[in-house]
Order: C-alpha cells, then structure tokens, then sequence
C-alpha cells in the first residue's frame, strides 16, 4: 500500500496534506508512504522532516508511480497521476459542483476520485471533516485580517489620554467559522452580535456572550436543511432579513460574513446601499467571496474600499494559517483512512455510508448522487 502526496500547485494553495506526525501514523499502519520534495515548505515543514517520519522523498514523476491513495488540498490533475496504480484512490478537495471538468477527468481515467468536502455531517465522521476544520481557522483569520486593516482599536482602552470605544462587530452566519469569528471578536475585546437563519445557532450565540440578532417577524421558520446546512430562504424571509440587517449593520464597524448554502453560489446578505448606510473607516470581511461573495463588490484577494468602508476577502483563508491548517487537514485524511483501515488487506476498506457519500467516480463512470440529475 504506497500513499502518497504531492506538492500542491494551486497558486495561492500554502497547505499540504500529510504531515510527519501523520506520515509516521500511516508507517505505522503498514503503509508506504512517498513525499513530493518539497511539499511542505509553504506549510513551514522541511523534507528532512517528513524523511525523520519514515517518508520516501522524491520528485512528482516517482512519488506518483505505483501509487495506491494520493492524499490532497486540493485534487491534482489527472495528467500528474501518470504511473499511479489502475484504480488508484484520489483524496482531496475537488470542489464537485463547480470542476465537472475535473470530475470527468478522473471518470475517464479511471481513478477512484474522494471529495473530502463531501463527509457526511454524522457523528463519527466529524474527525474527518476539512470543512469544520478549516471553517475554523478561517473564521479566526478573518477576524484578525479585519482588525488589521481597521484603523482604530477592537478593545475599550481607559487611558490617560482618554477612552477608546470597542469595536461593534457583527457576525453573519453562524456555521463553524462564525462561531469562530464570535469567539475570537470576543477575545479582542469587540461588542459581538451574530445572525443566522437556522434558528438553533441563537443558543450558541449567546453561550459565547454574543447578542443574537434574528428574523422573528416571518413564522414558520427553521432555515435548517438536511445535514445541518442552511437552505434558501422565502423572498418574505429575505426581505425582512433586509430591513432588520440594515438597520444593525449601520451601527457595525467590523462586518464578517460567512454564509454559504452547498452547491449554489453564496447568499448575497449585504448590499452596496447598506454599505453605503456604514461608517467611514468600518471593515468588512467576506469570507464566501470565493463561492460569489456575500458582499457586493467584494473581490478575492483585495482591499476595495467603497463608500469609505474596506472589503475585503481571501479566496483560500485557511491557506493564510498554512502550518495549522495542513495539520488539522492532514490529521482528517489519517481519521479518515485509517477509520476504515483493514488490517488483513493491510488498505482502508470503505464502507456505504461515508464511501457512498464521498466517492465521485469509479469504474470510468461519475458514480456520486449529488452530482447526477
Ligand atoms: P456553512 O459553511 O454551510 O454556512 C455557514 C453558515 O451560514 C451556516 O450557519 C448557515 O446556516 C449560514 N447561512 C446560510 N445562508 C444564510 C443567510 N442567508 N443568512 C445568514 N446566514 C446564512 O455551515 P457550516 O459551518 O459548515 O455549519 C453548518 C452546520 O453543520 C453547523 O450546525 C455545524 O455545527 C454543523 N456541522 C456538523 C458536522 C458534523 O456533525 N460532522 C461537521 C461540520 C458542521
């Protein structure tokens, strides 16, 4: 059983999938286990490193060849597979409702491709999850990369010179990021408050000392999909939504959203009016901006400054914390493997409820419901 892992080569991609603690786990499984040189330098790990651990160092041409499972971020090309074995398994990050092309491609090649972002949100596989894990750090990043660009201070500081107000923050979207965001706000010492449209997140806002703010004029409303995401609201909901996030965002100096509903492009949940409605100086983070913003206006990777107000949003944040973020995820591949590891066939044997859901293709075909019709 050879695993391997390449060098990311996504621009902008910091992570890798494998680190030494995991290498020597998978060694210790009875696995081989093969590293691309250099793979973990963006990540601040050295090749000596991974060789400490029990890897095989090597360029991408031999660390593919003969390979069983090739971990991933973000799934390589096909054309980087050559030599893998017939049938090899492909875990990774393959954002399946937006890269057919990619699925397609690894149909035809006959790779068995494995959407990390596909877990099903069950109890025992909540180990295995990049997207909490990863939600996670990015919702702490986020709030750190808003402070940095805002001009005054989150805290209330008493100083000799005077007092210095704390920061009002608001939170939109309430999954595992924003709980983040929450928590990590309260920490800096800003005046919280948090939205969501599944009702059950107002419990866990007020737990972390934030102040709910919610639709309660519009009955009949869970928000609450299957698997715990969000689902898409009435126009009714919208609109109300609308007027009571105008009224609050007005008051905001720091703004994060988090808002995604799988397989549709983000929510828009703040228009140019209200932005316009802000106080000079005040920042926004958009945290969705890669799946189509929850600003509008926002722009991957930039400062826009509108109405006096900052933009801004990252199109890969946990890549921005890219030591921690390749730790969580590589340790979600190893929970992942070696959960359903098989110590006879010395090879992880998955069973239908997680490999039904995260499996693309197999056998040449795109194999996964999520994806047909
Ligand atoms: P997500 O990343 O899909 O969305 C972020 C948040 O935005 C969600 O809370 C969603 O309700 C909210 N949202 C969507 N549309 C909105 C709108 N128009 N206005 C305001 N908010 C809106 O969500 P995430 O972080 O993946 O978590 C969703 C739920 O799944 C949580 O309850 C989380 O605890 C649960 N979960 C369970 C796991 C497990 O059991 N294995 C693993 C990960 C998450």
């Amino acid at each position: 059983m050879k695993i391997s892992v390449f060098r990311e080569r996504a621009e902008g991609e910091y992570r890798v999938a494998a680190t030494p603690e995991t290498v020597r786990k998978f060694v210790a499984l009875g696995a081989t286990v093969a590293v691309e040189e250099g793979a973990g330098i963006s990540a601040s790990i050295p090749d000596a490193a991974y060789q400490e651990a029990g890897a095989e160092m090597g360029p991408l041409a031999q660390v593919a060849k003969d390979a069983d499972i090739v971990l991933g971020v973000r799934a390589p090309d096909v054309s980087s597979l050559n030599g893998a074995k017939p049938g090899a398994w492909v875990a990774a990050l393959f954002d399946p409702f937006m890269q057919k092309d990619l699925v397609e491609s690894y149909a035809k090649a006959g790779f068995e491709a494995l959407s990390m972002e596909f877990m099903p949100r069950i109890t025992r596989a909540q180990s295995m999850d990049v997207l909490s894990s990863q939600s996670n750090l990015a919702g702490y990043k986020a709030v750190l990369a808003a402070a940095n660009e805002y001009g005054r201070a989150f805290p209330m500081m008493m100083t000799a010179a005077g007092t210095v107000q704390a920061a009002r923050a608001f939170i939109m979207g309430v999954g595992v990021a924003g709980l983040q965001a929450i928590a990590t706000a309260k920490r800096l010492g800003a005046q919280v408050s948090a939205t969501d449209v599944r009702s059950a997140t107002k419990e866990q806002i007020q737990s972390l000392g934030a102040k709910p703010i919610f639709v309660e004029s519009v009955a009949g409303i869970e928000g609450e999909g299957s698997g715990g995401y969000a689902t898409e609201m009435s126009e009714e909901y919208q609109k109300a939504q609308a007027e009571l996030v105008s009224s609050h965002i007005a008051k905001q100096d720091i703004v994060i959203t988090t808002a995604l509903i799988p397989g549709r492009a983000a929510p828009r949940l703040i228009s140019d009016a209200q932005i316009a409605s802000m106080k000079p100086g005040s920042v926004i983070f958009d945290l969705a901006v890669a799946q189509g913003g929850n600003v509008e206006g926002s722009v991957a990777d930039h400062v826009v400054e509108k109405h006096g107000v900052k933009i801004i949003g990252f199109s890969n944040t946990a890549a921005h914390l890219a030591a921690d973020a390749s730790a969580l995820f590589s340790r979600n591949h190893y929970n992942f493997l070696s959960a359903f590891w098989d110590k006879e066939q010395g090879a992880p044997v998955l069973d239908e409820e997680i490999g039904d859901a995260v499996r693309l293709t197999k056998g040449g075909a795109i194999v996964n419901e999520r994806l047909k019709g």
